[in-house]
């Protein structure tokens, strides 16, 4: 069976936080945001190896205890996220065989339950085509002009809000990133790599606790996740 890695960027400045800490460094829960997206992952005892993708210059990493487990290995941080996510790749040529599976999964979601992204695996394994979590839309949603008029109202049954981990086979995905590099394009998750180089992507569905912290009031939030998940483990 194909082996499974993770690449977890962690390069970003998260200027939208407006906080001079880096976001994956906040503390929630006793622990910084970074550690407890770590730990989500080493969870799963499926997987090989996990990059952590940092800035080179960043010290604040020494901190982050689970740096330190024997599957964990780290790789520089590029200017965009997707520079991030394939340096982590390049990291794993050495190790990774092309048909491998790599979860990519965002530093800034620290509250991933076991029980996705254990569902994400066994169907992008079942089914052979890569895949993520997403989560149904609950709001309407308008498509606005430049000057925030109502262009028009979306059918949300149709629309998902895209997650992370995200899975593909890293060759596959290494490729079509790079090939979005080489047109000058900037694409926010894996997926739209894949699904403009024409590979089929699935949705898998995951829970509403799995949020990007992204703005303060997040933080709250992913405190209260945390605390919940926890309980609910003892
Ligand atoms: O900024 P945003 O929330 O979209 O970032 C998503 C993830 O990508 C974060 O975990 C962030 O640390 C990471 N990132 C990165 N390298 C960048 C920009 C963002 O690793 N240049």
């Amino acid at each position: 069976m194909s082996s499974l890695w993770g690449v977890v960027p962690a390069a970003g400045s998260g200027r939208r936080m407006a906080s001079e800490v880096p976001k994956q460094y906040l503390k929630i829960a006793g622990s910084p945001l970074l550690e407890h997206t770590l730990r989500g992952l080493l969870a799963c005892a499926d997987l090989r190896g996990l990059v952590v993708v940092l800035d080179p210059g960043d010290r604040r990493a020494d901190a982050v205890g689970s740096l330190s487990d024997p599957r964990i290995s780290s790789a520089p941080g590029g200017a965009e996220r997707a520079d991030s996510v394939l340096s982590g790749l390049n990291s794993l040529a050495g190790v990774a065989a092309p048909d491998d599976w790599v979860l990519v999964h965002d530093a800034a979601r620290p509250c991933l339950p076991l029980s996705d992204l254990q569902n994400l695996i066994s169907v992008v394994r079942e089914r052979g085509m890569g895949g993520l979590l997403a989560q149904p839309l609950s709001d309407t949603v308008k498509r606005v002009d430049d000057g925030l008029r109502v262009v028009e109202t979306l059918d949300r049954q149709m629309l998902w809000r895209a997650q992370t981990p995200q899975m593909f086979r890293v060759s596959e995905l290494q490729g079509a990133l790079e090939d979005m590099r080489r047109q000058g394009l900037v694409v926010t998750d894996e997926a739209s790599a894949m699904e403009q180089a024409g590979y089929g992507v699935q949705i898998v569905e995951g829970s509403p606790c799995n949020l990007k912290v992204t703005v303060p009031d997040d933080l709250m939030l992913a405190e209260h996740y945390l605390k919940t998940m926890a309980a609910r483990r003892v």
